[in-house]
């Protein structure tokens, strides 16, 4: 019986909720703010630099007078998301609201910054596919794992070693890296802060970016 009214309820919002134009639109929101609005996506492995670079991208766009916003997956988890575990559903879940808040944002006029492992290339592109062309820019925080593993800035990989912590990426989940990401940090070759000079200056001129550093 509940079900089935579930599923009447489920039928009733699809044939039922309409969309509600706004008298405003993204570019209006944007023109005030004087800024194209646009989303910055870090992708990686846990601990490869994603939120600490993506801070530093957020203070140096903010002191040059932009708005922004950054969505940080762990602060996610502790609110909007904190319903949500770590099994690839919920991982797939976790990804698809952080996306629709984040286009959310650009359309109030941000530019959003989403610092997420999103281990899943099929979310990513779920991801980008509610964006326009030159709205969307993947960053590959590229770490090696042994590398994030010796960082462990949060002790999760000894945890995870330990046995204390199940469906952990790189270790018994997995990590699908980008194919052609807009950006492509090296964080052996580079510092957090060349490496937020690689995204801005990405963001400026839109060129696929790789900062891997001299060979
Ligand atoms: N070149 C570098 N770029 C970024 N971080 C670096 C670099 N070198 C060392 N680090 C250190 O690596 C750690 C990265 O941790 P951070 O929390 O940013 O990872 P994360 O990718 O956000 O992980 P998680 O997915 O678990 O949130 C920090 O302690 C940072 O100081
Ligand atoms: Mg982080």
């Amino acid at each position: 019986m509940r079900n089935s009214l579930a599923l009447s309820a489920a039928t009733h919002r699809n044939n039922d909720v309409h969309w509600h134009d706004s008298a405003l639109n993204k570019r209006d929101r944007a023109a005030t703010k004087g800024q194209q609005p646009c989303v910055l996506w870090f992708t990686g492995l846990s601990g490869a630099g994603k939120s600490t670079i993506a801070n530093v991208v957020e203070h140096k766009l903010h002191q040059m007078g932009f708005h922004t916003y950054l969505l940080d997956g762990d602060n996610v988890r502790h609110g909007l998301n904190n319903d949500l575990r770590f099994s690839d559903k919920d991982r797939i879940e976790n990804i698809r609201r952080v996306a629709e808040v984040a286009k959310l944002m650009t359309d109030a006029g941000l530019i959003v910054i989403v610092s997420l492992i999103s281990p899943f290339r099929s979310s990513r592109k779920m991801a980008r596919d509610l964006f326009g062309p030159q709205e969307f820019m993947e960053i590959f925080v590229d770490t090696p794992l042994e590398v994030a593993q010796q960082r462990d800035p949060k002790g999760l990989y000894k945890k995870a070693a330990e046995k204390k912590l199940n469906h952990f990426t790189g270790i018994d989940s997995s990590y699908e890296a980008p194919v052609n990401p807009e950006v492509h940090l090296d964080t052996l070759a580079f510092m957090p802060d060349e490496a937020a000079d690689c995204v801005i200056d990405a963001l400026f001129h839109r060129p696929r970016l790789k900062c891997v550093g001299a060979a």
